[in-house]
């Protein structure tokens, strides 16, 4: 046997036995390292005579291919045992009993929010959507405020340097409306939808913030009438607060986009300084809270919209879901609902799996 085949089994033995990454890294190194004793044989090919480097070339090659393929080979065995061990060692048992209970809660803006839709699914109404971001048109102009409208400076609206594409005015919007638009110009009626979601307006103080929520809902149909509008807030309401003796008084009231309109106060009462919603607001102790804007979508929208006011009718509400938050759960700072406060929210959050159904209760 050569001196290099004698060399061939010593080194593969070696890297075979290597038993940790950093042996095999200096196995390496000595041998196809720079100054590596198979980099060194190589090296003496070049003063060898062609007979006697077509002799030993070979073998030379061979050296370099075995220790090169022996080390991957060791390498990656390694390798693979270091993770098994890791993962043998970072292995949970699930069906241990939990140390600690999940501390995860549901902000009540969102409990509110899935109180709602699960209280106007079983009324026949799906959930619909629109961009926080708004141009002007669907904001306003479609929903009959014009330009030249008191109502525009009315809203205290946050706009955008740049103009959109179509050349209107950005802005985020200032309610839920113009859902009311985006779907009557997506969706042939009969259309049943609420739409909730974010506004924003600048104002705030303890009952107003610069960002709040609204739950807009829409019906368009044929012979729709105010009979249907208070019905469905009437039953809203009762399903809300889970109780039937909400009293409600209908104000006759101006949106542009309904006509005509009427704004929804519900009764309470205070008691040991939180309010309770529940009976007659005209009763001793009792008072008026202004929930919700409403009224019969306005013919002129209904237009803007591409439907024939003539055939299609319909009524419109928005109600401010943080002020239903309020009233339902006795909260009476606005201000804490977006604080991002840890401990507000585990004193009103609610339980990640504690889903409101009607059937299950909807506070539950
Ligand atoms: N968009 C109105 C507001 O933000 C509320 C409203 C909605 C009134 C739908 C009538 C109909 O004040």
């Amino acid at each position: 046997m050569s001196e290099t085949e004698a060399l061939h089994t010593r080194l593969v033995g070696e890297i075979e036995a290597a038993t940790d990454l950093d042996a095999i890294e200096a196995l390496r190194v000595a041998t196809l390292g720079k100054a590596g004793s198979v980099t060194g044989l190589l090296k003496t090919l070049g003063g060898m005579s062609p007979e006697q480097r077509q002799d030993e070339g070979p073998r030379i090659h061979a050296l370099r291919e075995a220790v090169t393929a022996a080390i991957a080979a060791r390498k990656a065995a390694l390798e693979g045992a270091a993770l098994e061990a890791k993962l043998a060692g970072e292995k949970l048992d699930m069906t241990l009993p939990a140390v600690a209970t999940p501390a995860g809660s549901i902000h009540p803006v969102s409990q509110v929010m899935d109180e709602l839709a699960e209280i106007f699914a079983d009324m026949g109404f799906a959930v619909a959507t629109g961009p926080e971001i708004e141009d002007d048109w669907r904001n306003f102009t479609a929903l009959n405020i014009p330009e030249t409208h008191p109502a525009r400076a009315m809203h205290d609206t946050f706009y955008f340097p740049d103009r959109d594409e179509e050349d209107r005015a950005m802005l985020l919007r200032t309610h839920t409306s113009p859902v009311q638009i985006r779907t009557m110009m997506s969706q042939e009626p009969p259309i049943r939808i609420i739409a909730p979601g974010r506004v924003y307006r600048s104002d705030s103080d303890a009952t107003h913030t610069p960002m709040f929520h609204q739950v807009e809902g829409l019906v368009i149909d044929r012979g729709i009438h105010m009979g249907h509008l208070k019905w469905t807030l009437e039953t809203f309401l009762k399903a809300y607060f889970e109780r039937d003796d909400i009293v409600l008084r209908l104000r006759p009231s101006y949106f542009p986009f309904t006509e005509p309109s009427a704004e929804v106060d519900v009764g309470y009462k205070q008691e040991k300084g939180r309010r309770i919603v529940g009976g007659n607001g005209d009763d001793e102790g009792h008072a008026w809270m202004e929930l919700l804007g409403s009224g019969m979508v306005n013919r002129r929208v209904i237009a803007n919209c591409g439907l024939d006011p003539d055939v299609w009718q319909g009524f419109a509400f928005g109600v401010g879901v943080d002020r239903l938050a309020m009233l339902k759960y006795g909260m009476d700072d606005l201000r804490a609902f977006f604080d991002g406060d840890l401990r507000w929210l585990s004193h009103y959050g609610f339980g990640a799996l504690s889903v409101p159904t009607l059937s299950g209760g909807i506070s539950a």
